[in-house]
């Protein structure tokens, strides 16, 4: 651990990586130049509920009215967001006359916020732009309203993403909504307002980050750019999830996986695989918190994995200083990582029932994700992940 010898105000920068990139403690403070650079004059903050009932959302609204940035409040998102979130905030942005989208908060706030952004101005429903083929191209890009992003826990990574997830309640489904317009034009990284995270919280989206980086390094394809960011922030989440989760008043620590979160969305640009593939199903059934579905279901997609991954797993290993590297390594570093973070082992523990296992395999199966698992799936070898993992079969 280097934590002892870093000052915080120091982890600081502004990066035009993917996109642009306000990174630092206090750059809250510059949320309504932000939006002012995005042509916005009277943006919505989208939030939750939760969110939206402490000091941070209020303090945003005032600096931005006292800054000539007249913003609007809408709340109503719910945890793994349904279209009719979407819809809702679409009509309290159209009502209210707004030029622009403020996505504040964690990965459900900012995927609803950007969807919001997406369909100010369209015509198609929502799921007509589900990411499928070229469906994306009926998005009409000039209805696409300006987004700032200002993420508050460290795990989706949507803030420096082109795509969300919504549950289509029509099907009970996850589907992902792509399109390239819906990268936040300015993301601020503000680690200080993830220092009220509670610890598991904390644990659950860091584990969401990790996973983002180790399905992205295991995906299949030649993009060495994206291995490179991918290890860098899996090098992050070792060194600093644990500082993280046991104090969450280490600004370092919080600032760290700040970073590895927006490195992990950055690099699963290259594409994810059936550790997503099964989460997004098992959140859409079960209501199970994304992050933490991830981080029970990885040690068994791991294993599953480990013929087409053992040379990737032993670089990663070396990376992060691993005795004797190698997939093994990697295996012992994650279940010892998943103990400290106080997350289950298996999904029953994790209130996930195997009942329905066939209806959710055949979602997997379908899921966009499940193409970039580097060990083909199909429906019955989802079903056996899936099973191992309520099961706890490792
Ligand atoms: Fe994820």
């Amino acid at each position: 651990m280097i934590m002892g010898s870093i000052d915080p105000a120091t982890l600081r920068g502004s990066w035009s990586y993917p996109t642009q990139v306000r990174f630092g403690p206090g750059r809250i403070r510059e949320m309504a130049r932000a939006c002012g650079s995005l042509g916005m004059t009277k943006p919505l903050l989208v939030t939750d509920p939760v969110l939206a009932a402490l000091p941070m959302v209020q303090a945003g609204l005032d600096a931005n009215a006292k800054s000539d940035m007249p913003t609007g409040l809408f709340t109503q998102v719910q945890g793994n967001p349904v279209g009719r979130n979407v819809m809702d905030g679409v009509a309290a942005y159209r009502d209210g006359g707004h030029d622009g989208v403020i996505a504040f908060g964690g990965g459900s706030a900012i995927d609803a916020a950007k969807c919001i952004a997406l369909m100010a101005g369209q015509t198609r429903p929502l799921f007509d732009f589900e990411d499928s083929g070229s469906n994306w191209k009926r998005v009409d890009p000039a209805g696409v309203a300006p987004v700032v992003a200002v993420p508050t826990t460290a795990g989706t990574g949507s803030e420096v993403g082109r795509a969300s997830v919504i549950i289509d309640e029509d099907t009970a489904t996850k589907k992902i909504i792509f399109h390239p317009t819906m990268m936040p034009g300015v993301v601020i990284a503000d680690p200080e307002l993830t220092l009220g995270l509670p610890s598991h919280v904390t644990a659950a989206t860091g584990m969401d980050a990790l996973a983002h980086c180790i399905e992205a390094l295991c995906a299949p394809g030649f993009h060495p750019m994206a291995d490179g960011i991918a290890l860098e922030g899996m090098r992050l989440v070792h060194d600093w999830l644990p500082a993280a989760h046991a104090d969450g008043s280490i600004l370092a620590a919080r600032a760290h996986m700040l970073v590895a979160a927006s490195m992990g969305a950055t690099a699963f640009q290259k594409g994810l695989g059936a550790v997503h593939s099964i989460s997004h199903p098992a959140g859409a059934m079960y209501g199970v918190h994304h992050g933490l579905a991830n981080a029970v279901l990885l040690p068994y997609v791991l294993k599953f994995n480990r013929p087409a991954i053992e040379d990737r797993m032993t670089r990663l290993a070396r990376l992060l200083g691993l005795n004797d590297p190698g997939f093994d390594a990697v295996m012992a570093w994650i279940l010892e990582l998943r103990e400290t973070l106080g997350i289950p082992h298996s999904f029953a523990e994790a209130g996930v029932p195997e009942d329905d296992a066939d209806t959710l395999a055949e979602a997997a199966a379908k899921d966009p994700t499940a193409p970039g698992n580097p060990v083909p799936v199909d429906a019955a070898a989802l079903k056996g992940i899936f099973l191992d993992c309520v099961r706890g079969n490792l």
